[in-house]
C-alpha cells in the first residue's frame, strides 16, 4: 500500500489545473447504458473510482475505450443486469446503474451497496423512487431486484435531497412513459450536469438545480460528445491549502459559480479570494479567523469539504463549532488530527475546534476519501514530518494530488510499499 510523506511548513504558490469532477462523471458514464451508440466523454478524472465503473460497464457489455482523461462508451451490447458484489463493494456509487438497467433492459439486479465508514448510506429513496414510476422490487442474497416491461411517469418526493438517489431516478424517468415530478430534489451541480447531458441525449428534463424537477419522457436517447465539469471539491480543498499555508495559488478550471458557499465561508476567515472566468485566485491570511459551519445540500457549505476546513480551523485563532449534518459518522479525521496536535471535541453531530499555534507531524491512517485529503492538508501545514498511509482512499477522488501539491512547492512524495 503506497504512503504519502510530507515536510510541512511550506508557503505554497504557484497555479494548478483542477480535474474534472468524480461526481459528475461517475452518473454520466452510467447514463450511457440509455443509448445503443457510442458516447465520448472528455475530461474524464484519472482516478480509482472512474477506473471501477468501467469495469462495472464493461461487465454489462458495453465496449469502453479510455485515452487520457477520453472515455469512450459503446454500450450498444450492454445485455448483461447484473452488477456483482465484487465490483459495487469497491464503490458503493455503482448503485448508479440501477435505473438506467431497468431503464435499458426492463430489469437490473445489483448488490447491496452496504455502508461506508461515514455513514449507513442507505437507498430507500432510490428504490422508493423506482416503485413510484412502477418498477417491482424485490431483495435478496444482498442484492436488489428491479424489473419494469416499461417505467410510467409518476410522482417523488424525496425526504432529504438525495445526490445520486435524484440522478438515479432523473435517468429512469428519461425513458419512463409520460411525465415524472421530483420534488425535494438535490441541487447539486453534479445533478444539474447529468441533466445537461440527458437532455443533449434528447431527454426532456425542466427545474434541474432546484428541488422540483420535472421529466416528459420520450422513446430513446441519442449518445453523445460531452465534456465533464471541473471538480468543486478538489478546488476547495486545494483553495483550503492556500489559507492553511498562508499562501497564493491560482486555481485554474473551475466554475466559480459552483464555488459559492466555500469562497463565503472561506472568506471569512480572513483568505482573499478573486475569482475571475475560470480561475480563482486564493491568498492565505496572515492570521486566520475562527469560523463556525454547518454543512447542507447544496448550496450549503458541502459535507466534501468538512474534512478540509476542520483542518484550517485546527490552526484558527480562536474556537469553531463545525457540524456534520448529512452524514452520521464524518469525523473520523479528527482522532488522527488530534494526534498532530490538533485541540477538537467531538459532541454529537459537532465538533469544537480551538485553534492551536501548531500542528506536529505524526504517521497517521486515511480512514475514507475526504479524511484522507484533510491529513495531506494537515501534513503540509505541520512541523516535521506527517506520513499519510492507506492512501488508496485519497486515489479514489484526488488526481495525482502529491504532484500538483508538488508543483506549489511542497515536499511531497508517494512511497510504493512492496506488497508484505
Ligand atoms: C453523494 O453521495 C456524493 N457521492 C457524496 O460524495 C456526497 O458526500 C453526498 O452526495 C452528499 O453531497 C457521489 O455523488 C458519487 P446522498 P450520495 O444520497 O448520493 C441519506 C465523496 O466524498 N439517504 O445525497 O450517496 C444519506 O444517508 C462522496 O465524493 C437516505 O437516507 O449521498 C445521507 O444522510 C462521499 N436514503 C443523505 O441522505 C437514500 O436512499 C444525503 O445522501 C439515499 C440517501
Amino acid at each position: 500500500m503506497d504512503r504519502i510523506i510530507i515536510e510541512g511548513g511550506r508557503r505554497l504558490s504557484g497555479t494548478v489545473t483542477i480535474s474534472g469532477s468524480k461526481n459528475a462523471a461517475l452518473p454520466i458514464l452510467a447514463s450511457s447504458i440509455l443509448t445503443d451508440g457510442v458516447c465520448t466523454y472528455t475530461n474524464v478524472p484519472d482516478l480509482r473510482d472512474i477506473k471501477s465503473i468501467v469495469e462495472l460497464l464493461r461487465h454489462l457489455g458495453a465496449k469502453v475505450d479510455c485515452q487520457g482523461s477520453t472515455v469512450r462508451v459503446d454500450a450498444s451490447s450492454v445485455s448483461v443486469h447484473e452488477a456483482p458484489y465484487e465490483i459495487v463493494r469497491k464503490m458503493r456509487a455503482s448503485i448508479l446503474v440501477l435505473c438506467p438497467l431497468v431503464a435499458r433492459l426492463g430489469r437490473a439486479r445489483v448488490s447491496l451497496p452496504g455502508g461506508c465508514a461515514i455513514g449507513e448510506r442507505p437507498i430507500d429513496f432510490h428504490l422508493k423512487g423506482l416503485q413510484a414510476l412502477g418498477a417491482t422490487i424485490s431483495m435478496e442474497h444482498g442484492y436488489v431486484n428491479a424489473s419494469a416491461r416499461k417505467l410510467k411517469g409518476g410522482d417523488i418526493y424525496f425526504d432529504v435531497p438525495s445526490v445520486t438517489g435524484t440522478e438515479n431516478l432523473l435517468m429512469a424517468a428519461a425513458l419512463a412513459d409520460g411525465v415524472t415530478r421530483i420534488g425535494n430534489a438535490a441541487c447539486e451541480p453534479e445533478v444539474v450536469a447529468l441533466a445537461d447531458v440527458l437532455n443533449l441525449m434528447g431527454a426532456k428534463i425542466t427545474g434541474a438545480g432546484t428541488p422540483e424537477i420535472v421529466v416528459h419522457g420520450v422513446k430513446s436517447l441519442e449518445p453523445v460528445s460531452v465534456s465533464i465539469i471541473p471538480d468543486r471539491i478538489e478546488a476547495g480543498t486545494f483553495m483550503v491549502a492556500a489559507a492553511l499555508t498562508g499562501g497564493d495559488i491560482t486555481i485554474e478550471n473551475v466554475e466559480p459559480g459552483h464555488l459559492k458557499g466555500q469562497i463565503d465561508k472561506l472568506a471569512q476567515t480572513g483568505a482573499i479570494i478573486e475569482a475571475t472566468g475560470n480561475t480563482v485566485r486564493v491568498k492565505g491570511p496572515g492570521i486566520i479567523k475562527s469560523v463556525d459551519v454547518k454543512t447542507l445540500p447544496y448550496p450549503g457549505f458541502p459535507t466534501d469539504m468538512q474534512a478540509q476546513f476542520m483542518v484550517l480551523m485546527s490552526v484558527a485563532s480562536g474556537l469553531s463549532m463545525i457540524t456534520e449534518t448529512i452524514f452520521e459518522n464524518r469525523f473520523i479525521h479528527v482522532s488522527e488530527l488530534k494526534r498532530m496536535g490538533a485541540d477538537i471535541t467531538i459532541s454529537g453531530n459537532s465538533a469544537m475546534v480551538a485553534g492551536v499555534p501548531s500542528l506536529s507531524g505524526a504517521p497517521v491512517m486515511a480512514s475514507d476519501l475526504r479524511a484522507s485529503a484533510s491529513l495531506v492538508l494537515a501534513g503540509l501545514v505541520a512541523e516535521g514530518t506527517t506520513e499519510v498511509n492507506r492512501v488508496y482512499h485519497l486515489d479514489r477522488g484526488y488526481e495525482k494530488m502529491e504532484e500538483k501539491f508538488r508543483q506549489l512547492g511542497a515536499s511531497i512524495c508517494r512511497v510504493s510499499q512492496p506488497k508484505s
